[in-house]
């Protein structure tokens, strides 16, 4: 999945109003960049050029004219002017879970849980809880083992974006799994309404070994049963072939 969106929220302006004949006009932008991101800009435009503009990240007025330099370093000098250019960023910034929860819902993550075997023989292997493309950003991973929280032995990564605005996030715990334990990985998220469980299944990872065993044997058989049928097939012409001899 990839999520590839700017958005640009466009609206003329009242910010400049008082200097609309000065300036010609005002566009303020919100743009959001990402979910955790918005870039604000209060853009000052004539006859359809951007001759200047205020950035909020870098926090100040920039002219791209002789004249609107001069008014930019005005502007810059004014701390009234700055503190409502911040405001107007935070009112962006307030706007961005509105905007992003109309666009999309939490995502739930997908979850793998695998055996990681490691050369290490101190750390002979552990078992890999990784969740895969979620939104938000916060979510929570716990091991238990049959059913009790197991917090030694644990290590996590952050939440890791994916660059898309989807995270992903994987949690180890050092165990070799005994038979007949219960491990499991607890995934709390806001997609979730309630906690999910992803058990630990031993047999899976045998189960693998053993198809991978049978398709084998399959293939086995089935080289031998060809090579029976040749070696039949020359046998019963070279029998064929003795009587006439
Ligand atoms: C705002 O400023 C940043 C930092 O200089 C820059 O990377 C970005 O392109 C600017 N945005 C616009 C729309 O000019
Ligand atoms: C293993 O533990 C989890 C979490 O406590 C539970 O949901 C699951 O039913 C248990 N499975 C077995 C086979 O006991």
């Amino acid at each position: 999945m990839h999520i590839h969106c700017t958005l640009l929220l466009t609206s003329v302006f009242l910010l400049f109003s008082r200097a609309d004949a000065y300036f010609g006009y005002g566009l303020i932008r919100c743009l959001f960049t990402s979910k955790d991101d918005v870039v604000y800009l209060a853009q000052i435009y004539f006859n359809k050029v951007l001759m200047g503009q205020y950035n909020s990240t870098l926090g100040k007025y920039v002219g791209y004219t002789e004249k609107l330099k001069e008014v930019a370093d005005e502007l810059n000098k004014n701390e009234r002017f700055l503190e409502q250019e911040k405001k107007n960023e935070q009112k962006c910034r307030t706007n961005i879970p509105l905007v992003f929860n109309v666009l999309s819902r939490p995502v739930e993550p997908t979850v793998k849980l695998r055996l990681v075997e490691s050369p290490d023989s101190e750390h002979p292997g552990m078992l890999m809880c990784s969740a895969y493309n979620f939104y938000p950003k916060h979510i929570k991973l716990t091991w238990l083992r049959d059913g009790k929280e197991v917090t030694t032995d644990v290590t996590s990564t952050e939440e890791l974006p994916n660059g898309n605005w989807l995270y992903q996030i994987h949690s180890h715990l050092e165990i070799i799994p005994k038979p007949g334990e219960n491990i499991s990985c607890m995934v709390e998220h806001a997609s979730l309404m309630e906690p999910k469980f992803y058990d630990w299944d031993p047999t899976s990872e045998a189960q693998k070994n053993k198809i991978a065993i049978g398709v084998a044997g399959l293939l086995l058989g089935l080289v031998f049963v060809l090579s029976g049928a040749v070696f039949y097939k020359r046998n019963t012409t070279s029998r064929i072939l003795v009587p006439t001899s």
